[in-house]
């Protein structure tokens, strides 16, 4: 497929938003001894590492792998747990950063298999939500941008593996 690629959110206004929901963040755990940020691979390194220097508290990192499109624009729906976390997460407080959530079914997957383990608190935070997607509820405690129905690149996120490293996010828009 031939494609062009046009600026959606550039990367001012990504790391306004970025610093943003760190200072939320902060904030909202001031009096937790910790946080741990589970990062869903690949897509959120670029969110999770901008976003946490943002967090001036005793924020950890640890990553989960989740089956994703492969090389499609679709969803696959069925969401398979590929790696596990690397710590004990029993009475500590979660916050699962994500890309992007498009219907839905990525996150309610791995809330609900994190929830089994009784975190203090499990909240999600997501660069982008495309609520027009939607086909399972999920609750997102922190959004950075709500966009429409469009295929995006860049900042973290890919087309078959490719863009991840573009600064800034940009929409997809096949040529035909
Ligand atoms: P969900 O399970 O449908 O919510 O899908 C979430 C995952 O699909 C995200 O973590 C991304 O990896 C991928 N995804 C959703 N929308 C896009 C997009 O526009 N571009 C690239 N990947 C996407
Ligand atoms: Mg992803």
């Amino acid at each position: 497929m031939e494609y062009r690629i046009d600026v959606l959110i550039d990367e001012k206004t990504l790391a306004e938003k970025v610093e943003e929901l760190g200072k939320r963040i902060e904030k909202d755990y001031g009096n937790a001894d910790e946080v741990i940020l589970v990062g869903l691979l690949r897509g959120s390194t670029v969110f999770l590492s901008d976003l946490a220097r943002h967090i001036n508290l005793d924020a950890r990192f640890d990553f989960m792998v989740v089956s994703s499109y492969g090389n499609s624009m679709d969803s696959s729906r069925d969401v398979q747990i590929k790696k596990d976390l690397e710590e004990e997460i029993r009475d500590r407080h979660i916050i699962i950063v994500e890309d992007i959530i498009d219907t839905g079914y990525t996150l309610e997957r791995v809330k609900e298999f994190l929830e089994l383990r009784e975190p203090a608190s499990l909240k999600i935070c997501t660069l982008l939500d495309k609520p027009d997607r939607r086909e399972v509820e999920v609750p997102v405690d922190y959004v950075g941008f709500t966009i429409p129905d469009v295929f995006v690149i860049g900042y973290g996120i890919d087309y078959a593996q490719k863009h991840r490293n573009l600064p800034y996010v940009g929409k997809v828009i096949p040529l035909d």
